[in-house]
This record gives C-alpha cells, sequence and structure tokens, in this order.
C-alpha cells in the first residue's frame, strides 16, 4: 500500500516544468517571486515594451493584468497599453497573421508559456542567444535550435559566443558539441542587470500563465494548516467517543 502511495507521489509531485526539460544543456535557475508585485510590474512593462511588438497574450485582458498587479490606469494607458485603446480587450499583438513568411515561423501567444514549457526554460531561453553568422537573424539558441525568432535583446545583452567541448562516442568517434555560451561583446546592461530584466519577464509569464497562483498559493497554506489543527480535535473527539468501548 505505502508503496503503491509513494509511487503515485512520484509521478504527480514534479510539476509541468520538470518534466518538460529535455536533452541539451541543462536549464539555469530562474529564481522568480510570484509574490514580487514591484517584479511583475517591471515584468509586464517589459513584455509590452520588447515582446508584445510580436507576441500576444490573448488569454489576458490588460485591465485584468492591471488590477491584479496595481498598476494605476492612467499609467495602463499610457505605458502599457500599445496594441489597443480599450482597458477590457485582449492582449494580442500587432503581427499579422502571416508572419510565418517573414520569420520562417509564427511566433507563439506566450500567456501560457511558463505552464508548456516552465520558468526556468523561459529565464535560460532569453540567456541563451549567440551569435551564428550561418542564421538567417545571425543568432542561435542554446535552448532552441535554429530557432526562428530574431535577438531583439541584443543591444541590452550584448552577443554571446557559442562554446564546445570534444565528446567521444561508444564507437571512438569524436565531435564538436555546443555546451555553453560566454560573453563576446557587451551591452547597454550589466550582466546583473540583464539577469533581472530577464527574471522579471520570466516572473511576469509565470503570473499570465496562471494570475491565481499567488493567491492559491497562500489559501494552500491556510488550508493545511487548518486540516492540522482540525486533526488534533477529530483525534481526540475519537478518543473521547471510543474510551467506553474497549
Ligand atoms: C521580432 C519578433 C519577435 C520579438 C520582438 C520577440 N519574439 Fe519571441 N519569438 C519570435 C518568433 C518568430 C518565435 C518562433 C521561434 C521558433 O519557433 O523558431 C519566437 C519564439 C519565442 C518563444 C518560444 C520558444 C519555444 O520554445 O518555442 C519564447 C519563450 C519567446 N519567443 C519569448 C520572447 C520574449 C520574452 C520576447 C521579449 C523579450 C520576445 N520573444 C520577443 C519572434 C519575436
Amino acid at each position: 500500500m505505502l508503496k503503491r502511495f509513494l509511487l503515485i507521489a512520484a509521478v504527480l509531485v514534479p510539476g509541468g516544468a520538470a518534466l518538460a526539460q529535455e536533452a541539451g544543456p541543462a536549464f539555469l535557475h530562474a529564481g522568480t517571486d510570484i509574490d514580487d508585485v514591484q517584479s511583475l510590474q517591471r515584468g509586464a512593462r517589459d513584455f509590452m515594451n520588447y515582446c508584445s511588438g510580436c507576441h500576444s497574450l490573448q488569454y489576458l485582458r490588460y485591465n485584468r493584468v492591471a488590477k491584479d498587479l496595481q498598476i494605476p490606469s492612467a499609467e495602463l494607458e499610457k505605458n502599457l497599453m500599445f496594441t489597443s485603446t480599450k482597458p477590457f480587450a485582449h492582449i494580442v499583438s500587432a503581427m499579422p497573421a502571416d508572419a510565418t513568411a517573414w520569420f520562417g515561423n509564427q511566433p507563439p501567444d506566450l500567456t501560457l508559456m511558463a505552464r508548456y514549457k516552465g520558468v526556468d526554460y523561459i529565464y535560460s531561453f532569453l540567456k541563451g542567444f549567440y551569435a551564428d553568422k550561418t542564421r538567417p537573424w545571425g543568432v542561435n539558441n542554446l535552448y532552441l535550435a535554429n530557432l526562428a525568432m530574431p535577438f531583439v535583446l541584443a543591444p541590452l545583452q550584448g552577443l554571446q559566443k557559442p562554446v564546445y567541448h570534444n565528446e567521444t562516442d561508444p564507437s571512438g568517434h569524436t565531435s564538436m558539441q555546443l555546451s555553453g555560451v560566454e560573453p563576446m561583446t557587451p551591452g547597454s546592461m550589466t550582466p546583473e542587470q540583464y539577469d533581472r530584466f530577464v527574471r522579471d519577464i520570466a516572473n511576469f509569464l509565470d503570473y499570465t500563465a496562471e494570475p491565481i497562483k499567488a493567491k492559491r498559493e497562500t489559501i494552500g497554506i491556510f488550508v493545511t494548516l487548518f486540516l492540522l489543527v482540525f486533526f488534533v480535535f477529530a483525534y481526540l473527539l475519537k478518543k473521547e467517543y471510543w474510551k467506553d468501548v474497549h
């Protein structure tokens, strides 16, 4: 019985993020905090400025984001609403449906990306671009080989170059394998500033993927505490009821 229980627990406990890791370089740890409202506000602003030109968040409305992230409506209309004039509109992008012709691939909607591939993936992805002259945009990505997205954050991060190491397979064949990236040319941000910048965006996309997450976690703690307290009383009651039976 216990064995079966443990087996079920082992299947259920690791979330989607852990399951999404496929072969390839390990993801970096994003270290985001869904309760950090300032980080979420910065993430929202940066997303609107740098990503919403191509990517939509079509399952969310502007006014919902403003309410959840405590953004005043004047601020919302002035600094965040680039693709619509109506606060109740969904956050669609200005990108036409045939953008595939420009990029080779359609920029996906990012509302649920953090549920699909994990927050660590988004963080790593934004730190994984490296110079590659053979690609149409002159860049490639450590975590999504031969991707169709131009590196729009290059002015901020600067460019990175790939690092290779030799790997010998069981048949004795040695080949060069991509193992990481390292700085090549600097951008306008220091590495620490850039880390914070992409952490904020990853945090914001974690929020968009589950706007109720912070609340759910708080409710979860209260429910667990309640059950613990309730257990004590239930146990005492049980002892009281059964004491004459034996
Ligand atoms: C100029 C257009 C453009 C901009 C701006 C842009 N992207 Fe993209 N993005 C794309 C395209 C095109 C793809 C599809 C790549 C592919 O499938 O090869 C993509 C894919 C992605 C993916 C999915 C990767 C995957 O595993 O499928 C993520 C995550 C992403 N972009 C995040 C961002 C973020 C965050 C920003 C803002 C900092 C941003 N993008 C800005 C065009 C853009």
